[in-house]
Formats: C-alpha cells, structure tokens, sequence
C-alpha cells in the first residue's frame, strides 16, 4: 500500500480520460482504509470505485483513494431466501453471473452494467424494469471523518430514480464498502415486462424463461446498443430522462405529436431523452473524438483522445439543441468532476 504520485487515471475511468491524480492510493481492506483515511486526515480526499459513471474534466488535486475490496458470501438463508454479501471493489458484472450461476434470482435484468457492486446504490442503478433497491437490503459504509462503519438500510439510503441519500445529504462523508442483496433462491420473479427482452427471448424461441435466459437476452440487447467501455470509452447513460409535469408534457405533445413517455405519477412522466436527442439530429454526431453514440444517443463516448472538457462541450451542446426543440431541460446522470 504505497502513495502514487501524479498518475493517470486513464485505465480507471471508463471514458478513458487521461486525467492525473496528485496521488493515488488503492486500498485492499477496511483496516487498510481506516489506516489511509487516520493517516492522511488534513489532505483532501478523491474517492474512486470502477470510475463508470464520472466525466473528468480536470486533473483531481487531491488523494485519490481507490475502493479495490474484494470477496462475496452468502452470509445467511432460509427455504426461499439468500441474503449475499459483496465486498466494494467486486466487478458488478461478474457479481451478477456468479449469483446467475449459483441460481440466485433478482438481479440479472442489470446484467453487463459497468461499474462496481460499491457504487450501485449510489445513484440506484437500474435496467430493463429492476432498481437496486428492490433486492438492496443494506450496506456498510465507513464515515470518512471517524473512520467508523455505519449501516444503511433500504428506507436509510432514500432511493429514488438513479438517486440515493449518497448523492445528497451523506455526499462526500461516507464510503460504502459492503452491500447485502436479497435474493431468490426458487420462484423467481422473472421479468420480462420490458418490451425488448420478451422480443429478444421470442427470437430464440424461449417461452419458459430462467434467469439466466433473462439474463443472456439482456447482454444481447445491451451488446447491440451500447458500447463496451473497454473498445469505446463511456459511461453509459450520460443524461437522466427527464421528470416533467403533465401539463409540461402536454404543451410539448401539441408541438410533437409522437413524443414518447412513461407515466411516473399522476401528474409528472418521464420522457427517453435519447429519443429526443434523435429527433434534434444529433445521434451519432462526432466534434473531434467526441461524439453521440450512433445507436443509443442517451450515451456520448470518447473516439479516443477527447478530454473531459471536449465531452463536456459537447454534452452543453446536447442540452441546449433539445431545450431549443422541446423546450426540456435534460440533466447529467454521470457525476462531472
Ligand atoms: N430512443 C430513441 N433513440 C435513441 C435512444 C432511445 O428513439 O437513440 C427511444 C427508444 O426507442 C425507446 C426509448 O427512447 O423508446 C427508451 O430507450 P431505451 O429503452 O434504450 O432506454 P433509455 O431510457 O434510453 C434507460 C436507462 C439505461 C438502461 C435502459 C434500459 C436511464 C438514464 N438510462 O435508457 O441505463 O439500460 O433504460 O432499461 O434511465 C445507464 O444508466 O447508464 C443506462 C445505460
């Protein structure tokens, strides 16, 4: 456990920006971050999982500690149930495949999300009908001023869509290092409620699905829209799909007629920004090594050697064409740092 000086953070972002840490330090244990943390109390401190859902514009003046705790048990079970345990730095993916493997049901509809099992219920990912937070029992998180553990339960954490209280009020003062999922074990709850997995499960024949024919459906589904963070750097979603008011959206509906939507509440919906970025032109539109991906346009990617700051540019271009258009504000999901 040594302090790295003025490294890049190239292969620890998965836009791939070359960015520099002041230093940089991974951590394989919680003794070993209690230590960095009592050690290194007066110095600013940068905290860093699988790096899937950050845009660097900037080089980070700080410590930069990397979360790389592995390991993942089942920690308790009864007839119907498994409670599992993963440790912070584990692969989310390859989570997913494991518990897939063992037959534990719950969570293979976010199968291939990049990222790692800590930073999940940060912003609640979610894909193809499931959120984290419907298997999410708890997590452990070590209160980045004290050192000590704390444990957040589901209603604790205030999920919401793709945010979590560590977005808010416990920003920047905790770091999660363990999370407890909830899992089937039989009758799983299998869903297929998303018009896309049933069409793709359809095509191979399969009217009984397993989890992992869920899951499969929804790698292939993934793999034809977006790109592999390894051949094309991005960081998924970069937009949230926007929450407006059914009296917004109906003004809008006048002007555009075909205009999607989800119904939220009774009185908001959610409306697919990607789809809207279609209709302003801009899917598939390139600046330099910046660019809309040209099959999902929710996701900008980098071509090569875009910086954080040529992402950004592009992301304000992105906001303002569809503000002109539809008059909707679309926010970043992607923390820009
Ligand atoms: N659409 C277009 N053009 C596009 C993209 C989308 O017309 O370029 C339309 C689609 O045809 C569809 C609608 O917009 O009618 C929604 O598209 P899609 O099903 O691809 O999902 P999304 O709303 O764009 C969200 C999540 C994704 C998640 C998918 C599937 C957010 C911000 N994103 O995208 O999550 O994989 O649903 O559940 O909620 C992520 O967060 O990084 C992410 C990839």
């Amino acid at each position: 456990m040594t302090i790295q000086y003025n490294f890049s953070l190239k292969n620890y972002n998965t836009f791939g920006i070359d960015a520099k840490a002041n230093e940089f330090i991974a951590v394989h244990s919680t003794d070993e971050l209690k230590k960095v943390l009592q050690e290194n109390a007066n110095k600013k401190k940068f905290i860093l999982g699988g790096g899937s859902n950050m845009l660097l514009t900037q080089d980070i003046d700080a410590l930069v500690i990397h979360i790389d705790l592995k390991g993942k048990k089942v920690i308790k079970e009864d007839e119907n149930h498994v409670w599992v345990e993963a440790q912070a730095g584990e692969n989310w993916h390859e989570f997913v495949l494991w518990n897939i493997e063992q037959n534990y049901g719950g969570i293979e509809n976010m199968s291939l999300i990049p990222g790692n099992v800590g930073t999940t219920p940060v912003q609640n990912i979610g894909a193809y009908g499931a959120e984290i937070k419907d298997t999410f029992i708890s997590c452990k998180a070590m209160q980045i001023t004290t050192q000590e553990i704390k444990t957040f339960n589901n209603g604790e954490c205030k999920f919401g869509y793709r945010e979590s209280i560590f977005k808010q009020e416990a920003k920047d003062q905790y770091i999660i290092t363990s999370v407890v999922f909830k899992l089937t074990k039989n009758n799983h709850k299998i869903n297929t409620g998303y018009g896309d997995i049933q069409k793709e499960l359809e095509s191979k024949g399969i009217t009984q699905p397993t989890i992992k024919d869920v899951s499969d459906a929804v790698i292939a589904i993934r793999q034809s829209k977006l790109p592999d963070p390894k051949e094309l750097g991005n960081s998924g979603s970069f937009f949230k799909n926007p929450i407006i008011s059914r009296e917004q959206f109906n003004k809008t509906k006048t002007q555009h007629p075909e205009i999607k939507h989800y119904d939220v509440s009774e009185t908001e919906v959610k409306v697919p920004a990607g789809w809207m970025i279609e209709q302003a032109g801009l899917k598939g539109y390139r600046d330099g090594d910046a660019g809309v991906h040209a099959r999902q346009a929710l996701v900008l990617v980098n071509y090569g050697n875009a910086t954080g700051q040529d992402i950004l540019n592009l992301s304000k271009l992105v906001q303002k064409k569809v503000l002109d258009k539809f008059g909707i504000a679309i926010e970043a999901e992607v923390n820009v740092i």
